[in-house]
């Protein structure tokens, strides 16, 4: 049997963080990581838990890029992460930092994704009902799936807001109420007023809320974003879920954070302690640099998204057959086309035309014949890849 090989980062890379694009590493890691054989074990089956969520999950994965394809179809910043956040982790870890963290009701993750593992894993048990939107991030149904919880997906309405009497219904019995505000994919930003609905939905019950607020830094809507934790009438039922992925251009260093009541962070923390151990002392050195100094920059990249954001959407609106959502937050647009053919199938024809979107339906069933656009990437990528989309639709209309 041939050594499996690990990719160990070499000393120097751990002085000098990557400046860019962090993600590359994980890219790397899996790369440069062999797994053969992969039958070493007769007759190997994945566990029930993987199974499921290999029969529901509808998440897709996309083809490698190959020629001359312009993507919009990241769900990351497209900025290098601030200077100083590099600098503080390497400080760290030249100065050999061995601290202890206090612990509390906030739990330091490996990501949003490591953050809402622990939460989801941590409340719900075999049989729970837990309601999503739908469509809505696509990891949440496979969590619950993991778990072994029942997930009940709620269409949105047409403006693709919550449709509030849909939710009430859907919300009887339910163990947990799982949303991203603002939303992937639609880039809707869900209001104080429908915040303040779902409270009057839960008031008296057992129904814990589960508000992943990952894009909260990027909302465009003339009033000020409302986070769940402001809410009053929810107080003590809501775990909070943040992310440095999206404010602070920080995907690749996976690092995010839960706030919630204590027994159930101290659940989440055992599931997060089982998967993922403690967290890299000298990322969380970088994520409180991040929290203390990136103002500016979470400006400035603000800013650059808004300008975006603005030629993507004006840009699909002169296209006969879409639809075009509003623009409110996070990076992404989700138009609806009005050709009879499923998204997966229609992602698949446009690439084909050099462009590269996500399927509206991997998010949930609702969003079929939808596109999930993401303008963290170039003003030459958008507008080249809005042209090509509007070739792509108009050679099937
Ligand atoms: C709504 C939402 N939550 C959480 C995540 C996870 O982010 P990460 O694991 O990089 O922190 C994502 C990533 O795209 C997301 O879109």
């Amino acid at each position: 049997m041939k050594p499996r090989r690990f990719y160990a980062p070499s000393p120097r890379a751990a002085t000098n963080p990557p400046a860019a694009r962090t993600t590359s590493a994980t890219t790397q890691i899996s790369t440069l990581m062999t797994l053969e054989p992969a039958t070493a074990v007769a007759d190997f089956q994945p566990s029930e838990a993987v199974q499921r969520i290999q029969r529901t999950s509808l998440r897709v994965q996309q083809p490698q890029c190959k020629g001359d394809l312009v993507s919009l179809a990241m769900g990351e910043p497209d900025f290098d992460t601030p200077a100083q956040v590099r600098a503080a982790a390497a400080r760290a870890l030249e100065d050999g930092f061995g601290g202890v963290a206090s612990p509390g009701d906030v739990l330091i993750t490996q990501g949003g994704t490591a953050g809402l593992s622990a939460a989801i894993l941590g409340v719900v048990n075999p049989g729970d009902k837990v309601v999503i939107p739908d469509p809505t991030c696509s990891l949440y149904a496979d969590l619950v799936s993991m778990a072994g919880g029942i997930t009940v997906p709620v269409p949105l309405a047409d403006d693709l807001h919550w449709d509030l009497e849909a939710l009430a219904t859907a919300l009887e019995g339910a163990k947990m109420f799982v949303f991203c505000n603002p939303s992937n994919p639609t880039g809707i930003v869900h209001s104080r007023r429908e915040l303040e609905a779902l409270a009057d939905m839960v008031a008296g019950t057992d129904t814990l809320i589960l508000s992943d607020e990952a894009y909260s830094d990027l909302v465009y809507t003339p009033e000020p974003f409302t986070s769940a934790l402001e809410i009053e009438a929810l107080a003590g039922r809501t775990i909070y879920c943040q992310t440095f992925s999206k404010s602070y251009a920080m995907t690749g260093w996976r690092v995010g954070y839960l706030w919630g009541p204590s027994d159930v962070i101290a659940s989440a923390a055992r599931v997060h302690n089982t998967f993922n151990g403690s967290m890299n002392q000298a990322v969380q050195y970088a994520a409180l640099t991040a929290l203390k100094t990136c103002g500016p920059d979470i400006e400035r990249m603000h800013a650059s998204y808004a300008l975006r954001r603005e030629l993507m959407a004006s840009g699909l609106q002169q296209i006969p057959g879409l639809t075009v959502s509003s623009p409110e937050g996070a990076f992404y647009l989700f138009p609806k086309y009005d050709v009879e053919l499923p998204a997966a199938a229609m992602v698949a024809h446009l690439r084909n035309h050099g462009v590269a979107v996500r399927p509206g339906s991997e998010f949930g069933r609702n969003g079929e014949y939808h596109l999930r656009l993401s303008y963290a990437a170039s003003s030459a990528a958008i507008t080249a890849g809005v042209e090509r989309l509007a070739a792509g639709l108009a050679e099937l209309r």
